[in-house]
């Protein structure tokens, strides 16, 4: 292995190896501490030619390595396993914003550019990268991709796939597969770019990006409403995307039970209600025109919710700062859970049409199951996302978590949903994939697995099982 370093030394010059135990430990372990993994070490190359010799080293010396970028994923994908004979592949400093184009709405940047140093760069540009995520200040762009991260601008820009038009990739042999293209429209055969997307680091290492930018709305405004039910959140989400077509750009759906954890460990961050109310929708409008004119179509949404019987109070945002307090309240609920401890966490999608039955129903039956448990439901309602975390009486132990967990995807699927609808597969959900998917589906996906990297080097027993003990 030494050989193996060393040839890794003199591709990237000897600092950008780092194998000193300290400076390992943040890159082996997960941030919410489920897991630490090992690694022989951790590089660091600055440059898609130095990403080519690397994994060209790998694929030699048969040494596996998972591609990171900041380290902030859900679903234990960018660790290694506790083998130790993987090395860390960090993209973070391949950092350059390659350009902007307004004309064409697109930026390029390379993947270890962090999330929010490109939406800085998109809007000095005049333009927005709508990518919207809690960990925006530390993830990047590379693992958005690697992910296809969703967040909370889905709605009405979609996830990372729909975002991003063209990926510069080394595959497991060391090439380098350039297709930046900036393309809407591009019918050549099979789409390699989004193959690559969402494959979590198993398939090739994305290097590069071209993202699709839009213009930065006039006016944004948020609103904090209170209802009774879930049920009832899913008729004013109707009741929003009529009147507000595609100016809708939010609707988060939140517990008041998510509401009290967050005002526990962050009593600074209040909800602006006197009283609780059951759920609360967060709504964004964004909207091309005016802020007198987001004010008009907001307030004619509110009557009509009113008239309705839906909602029971609302706060409106008047300021930046109001409507950054508001979206700090949603986005604080996973570190409060975290600070709570003991939460299992799902990441599902539904029908939206099948939310409040799939609530109802799982609900009351972990209730009767698990006497005591918490029920922590908050996330993306506006794309049928929910984070539904079940935090039971009891410690939480692997059996108990495979059991919680089992229920609640056991619910899913006979919904007709996903367990898993924007935090990935990693190394967390491949008995779940095993479990829910039709075989055709995982045959499908192993020949690919096969055909793209033969020795099993990417990112190995992530989304599939590594068949090597
Ligand atoms: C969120 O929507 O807040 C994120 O997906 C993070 C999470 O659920 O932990
Ligand atoms: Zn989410």
């Amino acid at each position: 292995m030494s050989d193996f370093l060393g040839h890794c030394r003199d591709a990237i010059g000897a600092a950008n190896v780092v194998s000193a135990s300290a400076e390992i430990a943040p890159h082996v372990a997960d941030w919410r501490g489920r897991k630490n993994g090992k690694a022989l070490a951790v590089l660091k190359p600055a440059s898609t030619s130095e990403v080519a010799q690397i994994v060209r080293l790998c694929a030699r010396f048969e040494v596996p390595l998972v591609p990171q970028g900041g380290n902030t994923g859900l679903a234990l994908g960018g660790i290694p396993d506790e083998r130790g004979n993987a090395i860390v592949l960090s993209l973070t400093r391949m950092n350059r914003i390659r350009g902007v184009d307004p004309f064409n709405n697109t930026m390029v940047v390379e993947a270890g550019c962090i999330l929010e140093t490109v939406r800085a760069a998109a809007a000095s540009g005049g333009r927005l990268f709508p990518l919207s995520i809690g960990s925006r200040g530390s993830c990047t762009i590379g693992g958005n991709l690697a992910t296809n991260a969703g967040g909370t601008a889905v709605l009405q820009y979609g996830s990372m796939r729909n975002l991003c038009l063209g990926i510069e990739a080394v595959t497991a042999d060391g090439e380098i597969w350039d297709g930046l293209r900036a393309l809407r429209k591009d019918n050549t055969g099979y789409d390699l770019r989004d193959l690559l997307i969402g494959s979590e680091g198993t398939l090739a290492v994305i290097t590069a990006a071209v993202l699709k930018l839009v213009p930065i709305p006039a006016s944004k405004r948020t609103v904090l409403m209170a209802l009774r039910s879930v049920e009832d959140a899913v008729h004013l989400l109707e009741l929003c995307q009529r009147r507000c077509g595609a100016m809708l750009t939010g609707f988060e759906l939140m517990s008041s039970y998510a509401l009290d954890l967050v005002a526990r460990h962050f009593p600074a961050m209040r909800s602006p209600f006197n009283r609780k109310h059951p759920y609360c929708a967060l709504l964004e409008l964004s909207d091309p025109e005016s802020d007198q004119h987001a004010s008009a179509l907001l307030e004619s949404l509110a009557s009509a919710a009113t008239e309705l019987g839906l909602l029971l109070d609302a706060a409106v945002a008047s300021s930046e700062q109001q409507s950054g307090a508001l979206w700090a309240l949603r986005e604080h609920i996973p570190l409060a859970q975290a600070a709570e401890g003991g939460n299992i966490k799902h990441d599902i999608a539904l029908p939206i049409s099948h939310i409040p039955g799939f609530v109802q129903a799982t609900n009351q039956t972990l209730e009767e199951t698990y006497p005591g448990c918490r029920i922590v439901c908050y996330g993306h309602l506006g794309d049928g996302n929910l984070h539904y975390n079940v935090m039971p009486a009891e410690p939480i132990n692997p059996a108990i978590e495979e059991t919680i967990s089992r229920l609640v995807h056991d619910g899913v699927a006979r919904f007709n949903g996903s367990f898993s609808a924007e935090h990935g597969i990693g190394a967390m959900k491949v008995e779940e994939l095993c479990a829910y998917r039709p075989a055709v589906e995982l045959s499908m996906m192993r020949k690919i697995k096969q055909a793209l990297d033969p020795q099993n080097i990417l990112n190995p027993g992530k989304i599939l099982t590594d068949p090597r003990p």
